[in-house]
């Protein structure tokens, strides 16, 4: 019999909309049958991200565009690159434009030399944009079963 494949969703959210696109890429990978776990950034203990096929990375934009202080010291502990790091997040373009627009996201997909565009949303992923993630993830687990 083959190993279900495992997904784990780590994500920093301090006011709900990284939190809901990690919900939604849940469900949805719930629904293909893979196994997923939630991972609170700043949280939850340490964990090996060796044991999982898909990582997934969700961060929102803080401060002229920076990176979260809890997000930096989760790229630490973790300690090294994994390849199959999936990014996404949240932003506001009130913020600072398209310039600033989800900047961390864009940052750490570069870190980790993503294989896959990251995913940005506009705030809370509810509505319109739903769709959007629906869309990006499909092109996630393409991306990575194409790979394997
Ligand atoms: C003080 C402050 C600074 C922010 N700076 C940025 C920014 O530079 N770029 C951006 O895209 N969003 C910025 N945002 C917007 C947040 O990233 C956005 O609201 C995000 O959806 C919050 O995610 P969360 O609900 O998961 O905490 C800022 C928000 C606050 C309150």
């Amino acid at each position: 019999m083959t190993r279900r494949k495992r997904a784990i969703i780590c994500y920093l959210s301090y006011s709900g909309n990284t939190e809901e696109v990690a919900q939604l890429i849940e469900a949805r990978l719930t629904a293909e049958e893979i196994e997923v776990e939630m991972y609170e950034i700043g949280i939850d203990p340490p964990v090996n991200l060796d044991n999982y096929d898909f990582i997934f990375l969700g961060t929102f934009t803080w401060d002229h565009g920076s990176t979260p202080d809890e997000m930096k010291d989760f790229v630490l502990e973790v300690g090294y690159k994994p390849k199959n790091i999936a990014v996404f997040g949240s932003g506001d373009t009130q913020f600072g434009g398209d310039e600033l627009f989800c900047r961390a996201v864009d940052r750490l997909a570069k870190f980790y030399e993503s294989e896959v565009p990251p995913l940005k949303v506009e705030q809370s992923p509810r509505g319109s944009q739903e769709v959007n993630v629906n869309t990006w993830l499909e092109g996630v687990l393409f991306d990575v079963a194409y790979i394997a």
